[in-house]
């Protein structure tokens, strides 16, 4: 199933497909980092976890009639996507303050965003990706104007559909993260991935953060949340 190792990442390992030379198999690691790479641990399972949640969110996606690069899961811990060439762009939409907005502009927790708010960072780790504004995405990236007003349409439509998907369990989808690539045929697709590690996800009852943020802040346990969203997912499906 896998050829070659193209890239890894801090998340997953990317490669080649053997059987088709337009597919990719993501493979999702244990680890886990924030602060850009300088907190970093292992959590048995987590590959497991993230690999089966963003499955199930591609799909439901799929459904909202919203293209992704997703085309199958392979196993626990794998699965197969369309190759596409990564945009160098982090599109984060939120729709309740709180993380790196409240710091850098004063806005105070939990303030909520009618419309949702829509940021871009530039996808560079040695910058530390920086929030950019969209000349500068024109500039840094290949994308056409068109083709950026695309991006932020489709990533206001995968809002629209991911806050549906979450309410529906019982979830806030406070924010999240995501990437977009073009494919074979230079369309551009949803890419990367939709998981607890890319959006903050809190309980609409107690705001019990059910992602990322437990390891960020070291205030809970990574696998037990990333189980809930999942356990809720599989009922919901
Ligand atoms: P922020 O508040 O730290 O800017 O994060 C906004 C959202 O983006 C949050 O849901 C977490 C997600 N995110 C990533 O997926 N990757 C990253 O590298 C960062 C900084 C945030």
């Amino acid at each position: 199933m896998k050829a070659a190792l193209l890239y890894e990442g801090k998340a997953k390992k990317v490669y080649q497909s053997s059987e088709d030379e337009h597919q990719l198999v993501l493979s999702y690691k244990n680890d886990a980092t924030a602060f850009n790479g300088e907190k970093k641990s292992q959590f048995e399972g987590k590959g497991r976890l993230n690999n089966e949640i963003s499955s199930l969110i591609f799909q439901r996606l799929h459904e909202a009639g919203i293209s992704t690069h997703f085309i199958k899961r392979l196993d626990s811990t794998q699965q197969i996507v369309q190759k596409t060439s990564i945009i160098p762009l982090e599109v984060v939409i939120r729709n309740l303050a709180t993380g790196s907005i409240t710091k850098r502009l004063g806005i105070k927790e939990k303030v909520s965003f009618t419309p949702p708010l829509l940021e871009l960072f530039y996808k560079d780790d040695a910058l530390g990706d920086p929030l950019i504004n969209d000349e500068h995405a024109l500039l840094l990236t290949d994308i056409t104007e068109t083709e950026l007003a695309e991006i932020k349409d489709k990533a206001k439509e995968v809002n629209a559909a991911l806050q549906e998907i979450f309410q529906s369990i019982g979830i806030k989808l406070v924010d999240f993260k995501l990437e977009f690539g073009r494919n074979k045929d230079g369309e551009i697709l949803l890419s990367d991935e939709v998981s607890p590690d890319t959006c903050r996800l809190w309980d609409i009852e107690t705001n019990e953060k059910l992602d990322k943020d437990v390891f960020r802040q070291g205030t809970g346990d990574l696998i037990t949340v990333y189980q809930e969203i999942l356990n809720r997912l599989e009922v919901h499906v």
